[in-house]
């Protein structure tokens, strides 16, 4: 039986003459929180979008439970259980939080599109079972009350749990979260950080970005340090941050921070 093991294996990406993912290569274990971290311009976000199926590399392989991801569409792979959340919020203002988190569900539904229009017995099962997942989520992120607001008119940080509601509805084996963090205040952070473990205890595997160096440190269990693309170490927590290569490019990088 395959496990839910993720293999990068020598992946390089380059936009002309930029090399943003240089050789990269890195596992995560089926249950981990793992950690990707670097500097502002790192290359973080490009080897996510290199997972999800937005680029292609144009080197190396990117295995998922044996299986090689590159080549493939981003819904090809939202299929075998990869969902990420973006670093910037991509919700549909206007629709309610419940149909934003919805629309997580329609990527993944076995029938397509004109079952919309067209109603089946079988459309409707599906449908019943889309709103069931969706209340669990809505209950999970504790945001029930707010099912039926405009997600655009909501604060910041429940768009954000908005977010993570419609990729859990999608059911991932492996959630990518590309700085969840991001904007959140202190309390909402830890509420984060609580939350992440929660998704962890399902059996989920989380692989996360994260530019708050507190949280990524509270959070995972294993880190890859990457900078101008390039790995520069791997290690628990504890071995990372006594690691002098990252102080080093964390140091070399403070002028970038806000
Ligand atoms: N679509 C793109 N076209 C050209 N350059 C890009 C593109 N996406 C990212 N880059 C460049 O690749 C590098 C890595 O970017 P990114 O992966 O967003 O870094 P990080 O997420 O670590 O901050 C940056 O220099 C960025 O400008
Ligand atoms: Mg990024």
């Amino acid at each position: 039986m395959a496990t839910n093991r993720l293999e990068l294996k020598n992946v390089t990406k380059r936009f002309g003459g930029l090399v943003a993912v240089d050789d990269l290569t890195m596992t995560v274990e089926p249950g981990q929180i793992y950690g990707l971290i670097g500097p502002n311009g790192a290359g973080k976000t490009t080897v996510f979008n290199n997972i999800t199926g937005i680029y292609r590399p144009e080197e190396g392989e990117i295995l998922w439970r044996g299986e090689n991801l590159v080549g493939m569409t981003p819904n090809q792979v939202v299929a075998r259980g990869i969902v990420r959340t973006f670093q910037t919020i991509r919700l549909f203002g206007e629709m309610s939080v419940a149909e934003n988190v919805m629309s997580g569900r329609h990527i993944r539904s076995r029938q397509g599109w004109w079952h919309g229009i067209v109603h089946t017995p079988g459309s409707k099962r599906d449908e019943l079972e889309n709103w069931k997942k969706v209340e669990e989520q809505l209950d999970f992120f504790n945001l029930s009350q707010y099912a039926a607001v405009p997600a655009g008119s909501l604060p910041y940080g429940i768009q954000r749990r908005v977010e993570m509601a419609r990729a859990m509805a999608v059911d991932p084996t492996l959630l990518i979260l590309d700085e969840p963090a991001a904007g959140l205040n202190d309390a909402e952070t830890l509420q984060l950080l609580e939350t992440i473990f929660k998704i962890r205890d399902r059996g989920i595997t989380i692989l996360l970005i994260e530019h708050d160096m507190d949280m990524v440190m509270e959070a995972t269990d294993y880190l890859t340090v990457i900078n101008f693309g390039k790995k520069i170490a791997e290690g628990t927590p504890d071995e990372i941050q006594r690691n002098p290569a990252v102080i080093e490019a964390y140091l070399g990088s403070e002028d970038d921070d806000e």
